[in-house]
């Protein structure tokens, strides 16, 4: 059973609360896919814990540790080869990848971005729906493009947002939506 699960790495620089959730969904003998590798640009980022924690292979390759961004995509495909990983999902993943490694991995590579894209593309797409007054955002599930933010959406989840809401109460809420949504999304983009 397990050997016909589709390969999976996680790319986060943080956190990681989605990739538990991942790591969660995959535990269930019918979800489709197994989470083999995780790799972080950040050596402190807890998400390597949360790897450790589930026994999954898990590495830290630093971008100063390359001169240029294609080295340091080079450096993570070849631990993609290296554990023969069939998709790649992004998951507070704070780097943006080279030309080169997205049309490579084309149609295979999904990010999570807390906004309902396309509005507010970007690193502060939280604070940015709280600033633009909107009554609701959420969370989007896209393939990555080379355009940031702006691949096929495969699915998104919506949250109000509440006149007294800071960034921190607004992002906890979509953060809930996201737990639910990215495995969904993993399984859709399998299955279709
Ligand atoms: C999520 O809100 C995701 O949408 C964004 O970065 C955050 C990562 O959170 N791309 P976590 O590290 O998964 O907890």
């Amino acid at each position: 059973m397990d050997s016909k699960k589709v390969r999976i790495a996680v790319l986060i620089s943080g956190n990681g609360s989605n990739l538990q959730a991942l790591i969660d969904a995959a535990a269930r003998n019918d979800y489709p896919a197994r989470i083999v590798l995780v790799i972080s640009d950040k050596v402190d980022a807890y998400g390597l814990k949360r790897a450790e924690n589930a026994k999954i292979p898990a590495f830290t390759i630093e971008r100063n540790n390359y001169s240029t961004r294609e080295e340091f995509d080079a450096a993570i495909n070849a631990k993609l080869s290296e554990y023969n990983v069939e998709i790649i999902c992004l998951a507070g993943f704070m780097r943006i990848l080279s030309a080169w490694f997205v049309n490579k991995w084309s149609g295979k590579i999904l990010n999570i971005h807390p906004s309902l894209l396309p509005d507010f593309k970007g690193a502060h797409a939280v604070r940015d729906a709280l600033v633009a007054g909107v009554k609701e955002s959420g969370c989007t599930v896209h393939l990555v493009t080379e355009e940031l933010d702006s691949g096929k959406i495969i699915g998104q989840e919506r949250v109000p947002v509440f006149l007294d809401d800071t960034e921190e109460v607004l992002h906890k809420r979509i953060h809930e939506k996201e737990h639910i949504l990215y495995p969904l999304a993993l399984k859709i983009l399998i299955n279709n």
